[in-house]
């Protein structure tokens, strides 16, 4: 504890000299959370960090989470330098959506708009007309309908499957899906429900659509982490990353929190709800990266002019 709270003390001291903000997510480890609120960063979903990252004067952001959200930070603010504590912290949706193959299926559909979700490569942005995140996937997706377009999505299938469901939306579907998610069981769920009757359920759009089926709530981690202020019930059952119990217990402290369950019948689990690339955000790697320059984000320049078009009409849209 003594050994953290140095790192802590060191890395606030440090953002201060070189001129940095820190930005972390809400699946990060809760020093990091709090450490980046305290220094007047910013914790919170992907849209607002994107959001934060662009507007916030600071010339060096140090961004806690995974690739996509460096890259993100960089394409909205390639005059900022970007540091990540650690550049291998990807996403199983960016890993299943390569560039290439993406590529050659939008080529296919020329008459579709092509909506990618935020966790992806800036070379798919690239390719994209609109970038969505899932606490504005529905709004953007209804506003294209209402225009007649039909659409590609890009990749999370849950994510888009539910979309779909919802809106009626013509949607031509990639097969991605997140590992952490994916692991969430219905039918463990449901027994969970009858041992906890005045449970709401809370899901995250990335778990299958059985689970979403049982879910009271489905939305983004800030619009999860709203529903428990705004809910009257004691107990909250949450399917998605456990990072998010740090902001959720503070926002409803009355309120008990249960996680869902991640595999049925006693089965092993890849990620038993924690990201593996969230979890590789450590303090000592957020002060290496400050203090050395360590795994500074570059994005190709040429991708740049390109990937920040759809990413713009995603924060004009929700403002
Ligand atoms: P949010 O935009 O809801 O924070 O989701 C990001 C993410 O990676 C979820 O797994
Ligand atoms: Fe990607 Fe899933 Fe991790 Fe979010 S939780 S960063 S979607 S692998």
């Amino acid at each position: 504890e003594a050994e953290q709270a140095d790192y802590c003390a060191r890395i606030a001291a440090s953002l201060k000299e070189r001129d940095a903000a820190l930005v972390a997510h809400y699946y990060t480890d809760p020093m990091i959370q709090a450490l980046a609120e305290e220094t007047g960063g910013c914790v919170s979903d992907s849209l607002e960090m994107a959001r934060f990252g662009k507007e916030h004067p600071a010339s060096t952001l140090i961004v806690a989470g995974v690739r996509f959200m460096g890259e993100t930070a960089k394409i909205l603010s390639p005059e900022k330098r970007i540091l990540m504590p650690t550049q291998e912290a990807t996403c199983s949706l960016d890993i299943g959506c390569p560039i290439d193959e993406f590529s050659a299926f939008c080529d296919q559909h020329p008459d579709r708009t092509v909506v990618v979700y935020a966790n992806t490569s800036a070379a798919v942005k690239a390719r994209a007309d609109w970038v969505v995140t899932s606490s504005c996937a529905l709004g953007i997706v209804e506003h294209l309908m209402d225009r007649g377009e039909k659409i590609i999505w890009a990749p999370d299938q849950h994510l888009g499957g539910y979309i779909q469901k919802q809106t009626g939306a013509d949607m031509l579907l990639w097969q991605g899906s997140c590992i952490v998610h994916e692991e969430f069981k219905a039918k463990s769920l449901l027994d969970l429900k009858e041992v906890y009757p005045d449970a709401a359920v809370l899901v995250h759009p990335e778990s299958p659509a059985s689970v979403v089926e049982l879910a009271d709530v489905v939305g983004s981690t800030s619009q999860l982490i709203r529903a428990t202020q705004t809910l009257p019930n004691p107990t909250f059952i949450v399917a998605t990353d456990r990072g998010i119990f740090y902001k959720m217990q503070q926002a409803a402290p009355d309120r008990r929190l249960i996680e869902a369950p991640t595999a049925g019948n006693g089965a092993t689990c890849r990620s038993c709800a924690h990201c593996p690339w969230m979890a590789m955000n450590t303090l000592p790697r957020v002060l290496q990266a400050l203090e050395q320059g360590t795994d500074e984000i570059i994005v190709p320049p040429e991708l740049i002019p390109r990937a920040v078009k759809p990413l713009d009409r995603m924060l004009s849209f929700t403002r």
